[in-house]
Order: C-alpha cells, then sequence, then structure tokens
C-alpha cells in the first residue's frame, strides 16, 4: 500500500494505544467466528444486576424475524453510568458545561454531582406519575439539564425521546402523539450563537396541536430567565419539583431488551420514524465503541460538538463516554460565536484531547482560513472524529493539518440512528486511514456491498451497503410500528440490514460511503426526509403540489432543492416563493429551509403518476446533459421547461 493519500497511524500514537493493528486483526476475525464469545465477554464491561447467560439471537429473515441481545440480562443503564463510578470516580468531572456566551462561567459536574441531580429528577419524575414504559419528551437546549433528564427517565424505566431544540412546534407534536408521551421536560428558552431560542412557547404551541392530549405535564428548567407563560396545573418549574427530593433513588430493574429511548429520525417514506433502542445491548455497544474508536484513556477530556437531539449526542456525549467513566464536555453554543475561533479557543481553555465534530463544521471553519485556528494553541488534542455525512478528502486533510498540526490521526466514523454506535471507522492506533474512506468494519460488523438485484459483489466494488448480521446496538423496532421496521430494513436485500447508503469498496477492502441512495438528504448532517418538505408545503393553499431533492451543496454537503406547482389561478410572485420558504421552516424548523423553490408549471411524471425524481435531481444539480432516458414520461416538454427555468434563477 504505497498510494499518496494513506495516512499511516503516527508512531507516537501507536506506540500507546489500546487497540494497535495485529489486535485489530486477531480481534476481528474471532468477532465474527465466534460472536457469542466475543460479545459475552464485552458484555462484561457494564453492570449488570443479573448477568446475561443468553447472547445473541438473531434472524433477519422476515418470515422467523428476531432481534435480541443479552436477552435474560438486567441491568439499570444509569447504574453502568453514574452508580458503579461513585467509589473511584466521585469527584471526577463527569460533565464539564460550555455556555453559550464565553464570559459566563464553565460549570464542572462531578460523578457525585450528576448521580444526585438523576435521582432526584428521577424521585420527581416518580412522584408525577411517571413509571417504567411511559415515554417522556425531552425538548432542552445543550445544558446539563438534558443529560439529566435523559439518565432520570432510564433510572426509573421510563423511555425517554428527546426532540431537537430547532424543531418547530408542527414538529414537536407530531414525536410526542406518534409516542403518547405524557410528559414534557422544556426550558424557559435555549441559547445559541447570542441568540435566544423560545422552548417554552415552542411546546405551548405544539400541544395546542391535535394528538397532544396525551401530555398531563411539563417540566420548565429556568436556564435564560425570560419570561414565558405558565399554564397551571400543567406546567410545573424544574426547580420546584425537584426541591427536596432526596438523592438516593432506586434504580429500576430493566431487561436487557426493555426499551431505553426512541429517537425520531427521517426516513424515504412519510413522517419520521420513532427508532427504539433497548438497554443491554446498546449500553455494551456504545460504551465498547466510544473506547475503542477514540482509544479513551482515564486522563482525557472528551468533547463531542454534536447535539442532544441527535444519536451522536445519546450515544456519544451521554450513554458512551459516561458508562466509560469519562469527562464529557457539553457545549451550548456553535462553532462561529462570538467569532469563528471559538472550538479552538474551547479546545484551549479545557484542555480538551478527542475532539469529535461534522464535516459541515469543518467545511464552515476551512472557508474562514487558517489563521483563526492558528492563532490558538490546540496542544493537548491527541485525536480528531468526524461524523454525519460523507467528509471530503480536502476538508479531511485540513481537519488533519491545520486542526490536528500532522500529530493526530483522524477517525471518520460512519454509522446512523438506526445503528446506534459507529460501525466502520478506523481504530486509530490500528488503521491506516484514507481521506474520504470511513475505513474498516468495527468488531463483529459485517458490511457487504451489493447491486441493485441484491447479488453480493466481491472485492473492488460499488453498489449499496448492507449488513449480513447483528450487532448488539441495533436498533430493535420502529416504536409502534414492528412491519414498517421489516418493510425499511429487511425486504428489500433478503437476509440482510439495508443502510440506505451508497458505497464503494476499494482494493484494500477499505469502504467508502457515497451517500443516500434513498429519499434522504443529508443537509449539514442533519437527515430531512423529501417527503416531509413535501408534506409540509402542500399544507400552504396555495400549492398544489411539491417535489423536493437534494442537490451538492458547497457547505452543508446537500442543500434542499423544491418544485412547486401551485393551485390554478394562482400567480408566483418572488414574495410568495419568500413565503413558502419561510412557510417551511415554521413547519417542521430551520434545518429544512429550502436552499432553492423553483416554480414548476407541472412535474414530470410517469403515464402511472410516479415522479420521476431522478429527472429532478439532474435539474437541481444543473446537469440538463444528464438527464438520461426521458420516454417514459407523459409529457417529455415538461422538462424541458424546468431546465429553461432553471437556467434564469
Ligand atoms: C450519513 C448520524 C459518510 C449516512 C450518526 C448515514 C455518513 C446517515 C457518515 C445517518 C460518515 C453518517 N461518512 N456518511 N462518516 N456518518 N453518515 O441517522 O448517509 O443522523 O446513513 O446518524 O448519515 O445519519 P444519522
Amino acid at each position: 500500500m504505497s498510494q499518496p493519500d494513506l495516512h499511516p497511524v503516527p508512531d507516537a500514537f501507536a506506540a500507546a494505544a489500546r487497540i494497535r493493528r495485529e489486535d485489530y486483526e486477531r480481534l476481528y476475525a474471532e468477532s465474527i467466528r465466534d460472536p457469542d464469545a466475543f460479545w459475552g465477554r464485552v458484555a462484561q464491561r457494564v453492570e449488570w444486576m443479573r448477568a446475561p447467560t443468553r447472547i445473541r439471537n438473531v434472524n433477519f429473515d422476515p418470515a422467523d424475524f428476531r432481534l435480541r441481545w443479552y436477552e435474560d440480562g438486567e441491568l439499570n443503564a444509569t447504574v453502568s453510568c453514574l452508580d458503579r463510578h461513585l467509589a473511584t470516580r466521585g469527584d471526577k468531572t463527569a460533565l464539564l458545561f460550555e455556555p453559550d456566551d464565553p464570559a459566563q462561567p464553565a460549570q464542572r459536574i462531578s460523578y457525585r454531582e450528576l448521580h444526585a441531580r438523576v435521582c432526584r429528577l428521577a424521585n420527581a419524575l416518580r412522584n408525577l406519575g411517571v413509571r417504567k414504559g411511559d415515554v417522556v419528551t425531552i425538548y432542552l437546549p445543550m445544558i446539563p439539564e438534558a443529560a439529566v433528564a435523559m439518565l432520570a427517565c432510564a433510572r426509573i424505566g421510563a423511555i425517554h425521546s428527546v426532540v431537537f431544540g430547532g424543531f418547530a412546534p408542527h414538529s414537536i407534536a407530531g414525536r410526542i402523539a406518534d409516542c403518547a408521551s405524557k410528559l414534557v421536560i422544556t426550558a424557559d428558552e435555549g441559547r445559541r450563537g447570542g441568540k435566544k431560542v423560545p422552548l417554552k412557547a415552542n411546546v405551548d404551541a405544539a400541544l395546542k396541536l391535535p394528538g397532544t392530549q396525551s401530555v398531563e405535564t411539563v417540566l420548565v428548567v429556568r436556564h435564560t430567565g425570560g419570561a414565558v407563560a405558565m399554564q397551571m396545573p400543567r406546567d410545573r418549574w424544574y426547580d420546584a419539583v425537584i426541591e427536596g427530593q432526596p438523592e438516593q433513588c432506586d434504580p429500576e430493574r430493566m431487561n436487557a431488551e426493555d426499551p431505553l429511548f426512541v429517537l425520531y429520525t427521517s426516513g424515504s417514506t412519510g413522517k419520521p420514524k420513532g427508532v427504539l433502542h433497548t438497554t443491554g445491548g446498546y449500553l455494551v455497544f456504545v460504551s465498547y465503541t466510544h473506547e475503542a474508536v477514540f482509544d479513551l484513556r482515564e486522563d482525557d477530556v472528551y468533547w463531542c460538538t454534536a447535539d442532544v437531539g441527535w444519536v451522536t449526542g445519546h450515544s456519544y456525549i451521554v450513554y458512551g463516554p459516561l458508562a466509560n467513566g469519562a469527562t464529557a464536555l457539553l457545549f451550548e453554543g456553535v462553532p462561529n460565536y462570538p467569532d469563528v475561533s471559538r472550538f479552538w479557543e474551547v479546545i484551549d481553555k479545557h484542555q480538551v484531547t478527542l475532539f469529535y465534530t461534522a464535516p459541515t463544521a469543518i467545511r464552515a471553519l476551512m472557508r474562514e482560513g487558517d489563521a483563526p485556528v492558528k492563532r490558538t494553541s490546540r496542544r493537548s488534542l491527541r485525536l480528531l472524529g468526524s461524523v454525519g455525512e460523507p467528509i471530503n478528502p480536502e476538508a479531511w486533510r485540513w481537519y488533519f493539518d491545520v486542526v490536528g498540526d500532522g500529530r493526530c490521526p483522524v477517525v471518520d466514523t460512519w454509522w446512523q440512528t438506526e445503528t446506534g454506535g459507529i460501525l466502520i471507522s478506523p481504530l486509530p492506533g490500528a488503521i491506516a486511514a484514507k481521506p474520504g474512506s470511513a475505513t474498516l468494519p468495527f468488531f463483529g460488523v459485517r458490511p457487504a456491498i451489493v447491486d441493485a438485484e441484491g447479488n453480493l459483489l466481491e472485492g473492488e466494488a460499488e453498489g449499496n451497503l448492507v449488513l449480513l448480521d447483528s450487532w448488539p446496538g441495533q436498533m430493535r423496532t420502529v416504536y409502534g410500528d414492528h412491519e414498517r421496521f421489516i418493510d425499511t430494513y429487511f425486504r428489500a436485500y433478503p437476509g440482510c440490514y439495508f443502510t440506505g447508503d451508497g458505497c464503494r469498496r476499494d482494493a484494500d477492502g477499505y469502504y467508502w460511503i457515497t451517500g443516500r441512495v434513498d429519499d434522504v438528504i443529508n443537509v449539514s448532517g442533519h437527515r430531512i426526509g423529501t417527503a416531509e418538505v413535501e408534506s409540509a408545503l402542500v399544507l400552504h393553499p396555495k400549492v398544489a403540489e411539491a417535489a423536493v431533492v437534494g442537490f451538492p451543496h458547497d457547505l452543508k454537503g446537500q442543500g434542499i432543492y423544491a418544485y412547486v406547482t401551485l393551485v390554478a389561478g394562482e400567480a408566483d410572485s418572488e414574495e410568495l416563493r419568500k413565503e413558502l420558504i419561510a412557510y417551511v421552516r415554521n413547519e417542521i424548523g430551520p434545518i429544512a429551509t429550502p436552499d432553492h423553490l423553483q416554480w414548476a408549471p407541472s412535474l414530470p411524471k410517469t403515464r402511472s403518476g410516479k415522479i420521476m425524481r431522478r429527472i429532478l435531481r439532474k435539474i437541481a444539480e444543473n446537469a440538463p446533459d444528464q438527464l438520461g432516458d426521458t420516454s417514459t414520461l407523459a409529457d417529455p416538454s415538461v422538462v424541458e421547461s424546468l431546465v429553461q427555468q432553471r437556467r434564469v434563477m
């Protein structure tokens, strides 16, 4: 292997790494040969109330579908994340909170303090009638209470459903209605980049929408101190309900397969689905991957910049790091406030050693040049991670050379909400990196590439990425819709889990994720279903029909391109275009704001009435010479007029 783009493991790093090349090969081979032995041993890293004797019970065949790990084990996730550290790490910082405003003091919360805070809230939730199996919705900014709330739910066996603080009332309501949530935990307001986000007002608006009657109580964290309307007796101040609660709370005994959380994510069809993760396998998997992929040491200061509203925050801010007794930094702010050196300044301020962020942030900061990076030290860093979307080689190299000063390995981690944790990534002390490739599978993970007909492709190949076998952190079902789970992931390619991603495997067996092959758009690392944006658009009284596709975007990876047909008699105008874009933003949230909206007198459809998205994608990409075969269209002239319109935009 003498490719110019091969980055071997830095010597200094390899010398002290937890897992080296020979270990990787040996452990990977063992994990595939005897998964029961392998995952049985790994399971001992978490605290069990009753140790599992049955390790895996898996069959991906829809006719006899089984997906269970550690099924006779019993545990409570918070015991691994909190109680077991008290004796040896009670005073160690569990969460290091860095507020949006750098002038505000950072907060250090020790494991002892975090345990106490979680227990107090857990007791309060029990008093409010929350029981094992109830769903609690968490709509909070990136403040310590977000982690406390998740863990307090886990403590009493309630299922948390965290809703990203950037979602609008309509999106919150849909996520509450789908799982009949009983209680919502929110804050008066959030802060991001010096601006305030009206969280409580958004919850109020959401709870006026149909389907949300299940909510009995809203707990409100006083964060900014901004004025909010409290509706009694539904709304309660968080501080008041935890007042006087004991700092001990017996953890609920959970079966390994009892739900830990639901997290809604966009799929290719219809409304977002509630991805359900269970307790035992998830915890084993996220703690193990966190330790191995980040080469975690006792004195590391680990910072993942994701929001807890996404799976990365669940697995690699809260559960993985805390189960490992790590110090995790929780950042309320954004990369460019007060200026574009903020990330690097926070790294210096807290002597961060492990840093994990998204390509979209790297690209945005790269655009600002090297100076804002170079005026900081970053000597504390020893590893850099990337997640959420493919990282282009140029951004990878900048991250490695400029941010890491060429010293720190970069781990490009591929995974999904559905996978619970990292599945393909270099292990930093073992696997040489290639910029743009997530490299090789983690232990126990069996990726494969199939063509459109489902034939397994060997050797160098490009096609759809599937997984041939289960791993403990795999999602178990779509909340309330097991059929949808099986249909979405296990029917396309029998015997395989279908990821929805395209992928290439090179001559060294390295995997290169090429992006989604379904109708999911990855905007700045956030998943948006084209169908969601279309449904929001057609809610507008002037819109007859809409079709939404992704297109390549320099900063966001992909942008959102909407084609809109107005109802007969409505005239298009610049004003209406702006109104419709704002409409989507208000319905779903800022992350779904279309970048372009093109008027479409009509949409290209097959004779059976199916919209031909392939063509719309090419027009959005501004590649009208690559439209391909248009002969199956009901009316080919539609395409010509869309191409003309695109030119004048
Ligand atoms: C994409 C985020 C390339 C991919 C953890 C996947 C990536 C989707 C990478 C899941 C990566 C995530 N390289 N693509 N390293 N990481 N993706 O559910 O398309 O928010 O299917 O989970 O992001 O997004 P999700």
